[in-house]
């Protein structure tokens, strides 16, 4: 059936360490292409996304060992530069493949990348920057074939932020002749742990994590052992299962620092919250109180990603408020699915209006992409009685296993095959 069954109404208490960062993870992996000799990637998350990656890499040549949450990769024999369809249809991370293998091979083929379900996603601003950098793109109907015969730095300005392309001019630079500027450059903690990656491999690059990054390209990187940050995602997650079920619970290794729009927005429902170098402790005594107003942003704002999960724990609070979606078109599909449980929600374009609820009932839920189907998890959490979520497959897209982190914390939810 391949679903998540749980028994709601269960208050959470208890610890659980958060896992490494899927979005930190999947860049870095496709910067060991770069680099001359074997990189060792530590705390890599065991997640289907990461396992998409490696298989990909593997198909293009790469010599991969994987022991655990730790991954080796030497990417000296790199030898195809044709990214087959199947792995790049479902993974939309491949595309960050695309400046790494134009700097390696001088040409790629690949199809356009797929993904969750949760907006158009193009990839148009990667491409109009690479084409700046020197490299000549023929668009097909389902893909495209990229050229270069060396790739130049230059002046990149974003026309609105993108992780995705940010990453990729990062890597296609840090090898290119001369220096790229990009601004409008995405912020997120991912893109400075990718640049920390870089720099100790030898890369040139300042101003990471601001809006203005310099890449001084230079003539090699050398091997070397990295360990991956924890996922602020999916500590945000197991937060706003908190907020949704109440209770006690110490989130290790959480990266507070990085989270503060959502340990304010967490607050603001009334949760305590301490914050230390350890991870974060959570107490929801009380019912939690509405927001007002929820608006996602790019980083520092509020994630998209936590959009859902915190949706739910709307759904649940005490009042009547708003919440925003700015970045992806498509990100209320959990909507029906938690009308189905009772929550009270009205949609409007980008915005969703949320009347709080004392509870939600157990219902037969269905995920539609990865971090819609985390939230679902929590509100079967929550509800009262049973709950089922099918399509667990999307959630493990991202979480190596929420159900085993969950249940740690005291849900009673089983994997059902
Ligand atoms: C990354 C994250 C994802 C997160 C998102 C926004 C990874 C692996 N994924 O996705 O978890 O939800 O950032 O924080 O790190 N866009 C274009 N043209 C482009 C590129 C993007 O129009 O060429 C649009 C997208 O459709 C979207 C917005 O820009 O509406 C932001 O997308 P982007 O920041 O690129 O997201 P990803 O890198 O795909």
């Amino acid at each position: 059936m391949n679903a998540i069954q749980i028994y709601g109404g269960n208050c959470l208490m208890g610890e659980t360490r958060i896992q490494g960062s899927k979005n930190a993870a999947l860049p870095i992996l496709a910067a060991t292409l770069l680099i001359d000799g074997i990189c060792e990637i530590e705390n890599c998350p065991m997640i289907s996304d990461v396992s998409h990656m490696l298989r990909l890499m593997e198909s293009l040549g790469c010599d991969i060992t994987r022991i655990e949450h730790t991954i080796k990769v030497d990417a000296g024999r790199l030898c195809m530069c044709d990214m087959p369809s199947d792995s790049v249809g479902v993974m939309r991370s491949s595309i960050m493949l695309l400046g790494v293998l134009l700097a390696r091979t001088g040409s790629v083929s690949m199809q356009y990348p797929g993904g969750c379900v949760i907006g158009q996603r193009p990839i148009d601003l990667h491409l109009q920057a690479l084409r700046k950098m020197g490299v000549v793109i023929e668009e097909r109907e389902d893909g495209f074939v990229a050229e270069t015969k060396g790739l130049n730095g230059t002046y990149i300005r974003f026309p609105f932020v993108s992780v995705g392309a940010t990453e990729n001019v990062v890597l296609a630079a840090v090898l290119a002749k001369g220096n790229t500027v990009i601004e409008n450059a995405a912020m997120e903690p991912e893109i400075y742990t990718l640049c920390d990656f870089l720099k100790e491999a030898g890369a040139e690059i300042e101003g990471a994590g601001t809006d203005r990054i310099i890449i001084h390209g230079v003539e090699r990187l050398h091997e070397i052992s990295y360990r991956i940050p924890a996922d602020r995602i999916v500590a945000g997650t197991y937060l706003a299962a908190c907020l949704c079920s109440g209770g006690e619970i110490f989130l290790k290794e959480a990266p507070c620092t990085q989270m503060t729009a959502v340990i304010e927005a967490a607050a603001g429902m009334g949760a305590e919250i301490h914050e230390s170098t350890e991870g974060i402790q959570i107490a929801c005594r009380n019912r939690r109180k509405m927001l007002q107003e929820l608006k996602t942003d790019s980083y520092p704002g509020f994630p998209t990603d936590l959009q859902s999960a915190f949706l739910v724990a709307m759904t649940l609070a005490e009042g009547s408020g708003s919440l925003e979606e700015t970045i992806f078109e498509n990100r209320f599909r959990i909507v029906p699915e938690l009308k189905k449980m009772g929550a009270g929600i009205t949609c409007k374009g980008n915005m969703l209006f949320v009347e709080g609820q004392k509870k939600l009932k157990g219902a037969a839920l269905t995920a539609k992409e990865l971090r819609g189907g985390a939230a679902l998890v929590l509100a079967g959490s929550a509800a009262e009685g049973m709950s089922i979520v099918k399509n667990r497959q999307y959630i493990e897209r991202g979480y190596e296993n929420i159900c085993q982190d969950l249940a740690t914390l005291g849900v009673e939810c089983k994997i059902i095959n």
